[in-house]
């Protein structure tokens, strides 16, 4: 059982990290090896619309892409978490999710594993429905479902997220919850 998170944020150890990391200590409690991608610090491209991916079944840009499509097709379980940058998921997770273009048009043979979002935002009405949205939409194309859903707000400074004890504790939750089969 690989459980995999993929983290939108470029902050390191910031929020979205620090929930991203709770979960996947969860997933192990439940016996899961688990992996974190951070697409912030790779070097992805934006789609380039070329069509290849029609033609040649995979995408054809040769970049930091190859670590996320690798991740997605080995994941028995997948995390996506961001933070809120304006109104929606941070612009490196759009990236790469406008990347799985090609997995839109290879549809995985693999369908309906379980899946979850984690989002943090600042404002105390922070709106989570655009970044949710988009990351059910992006789960079911590369073959995941979302079962559960953290939106966090009010969290803003590196590390608010800390004093969430009740937000902690339900990210280990979920990802103990997504380990067991
Ligand atoms: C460019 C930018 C845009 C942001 N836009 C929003 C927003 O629209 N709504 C919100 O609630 N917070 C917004 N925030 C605040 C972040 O979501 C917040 O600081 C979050 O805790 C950062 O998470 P991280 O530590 O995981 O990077 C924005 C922050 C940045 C840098």
């Amino acid at each position: 059982m690989l459980v995999v998170a993929l983290n939108g944020s470029p902050r390191r150890s910031g929020n979205t990290e620090l929930l991203l990391d709770r979960a996947l200590e969860g997933a192990r409690s439940a016996g899961a090896e688990t992996m974190r991608i951070d697409v912030a610090f790779l070097d992805i491209g934006g789609c380039r619309e070329c069509d290849r991916c029609r033609e040649e079944g995979r995408c054809a840009v040769d970049d930091g892409m190859s670590a996320v499509f690798e991740a997605l097709e080995r994941a028995d379980a997948l995390i996506v978490g961001t933070p809120i940058f304006f109104s929606g998921p941070t612009g490196q997770l759009k990236t790469a999710i406008d990347r799985c273009q090609s997995i839109w048009v290879n549809p995985p043979a693999r369908k309906g594993r379980k899946a979850a979002i984690i989002a943090v935002g600042a404002d105390p009405h922070a709106t989570f429905r655009n970044a949710v949205s988009e990351i059910r939409s992006f789960l079911n194309t590369v073959g995941f479902a979302s079962k559960e859903e953290l939106l966090v707000p009010n969290v803003f400074c590196k590390g608010d997220i800390l004093s969430k004890e009740d937000e902690m504790e339900r990210a280990y939750s979920i990802g103990r919850s997504l380990a067991v089969p």
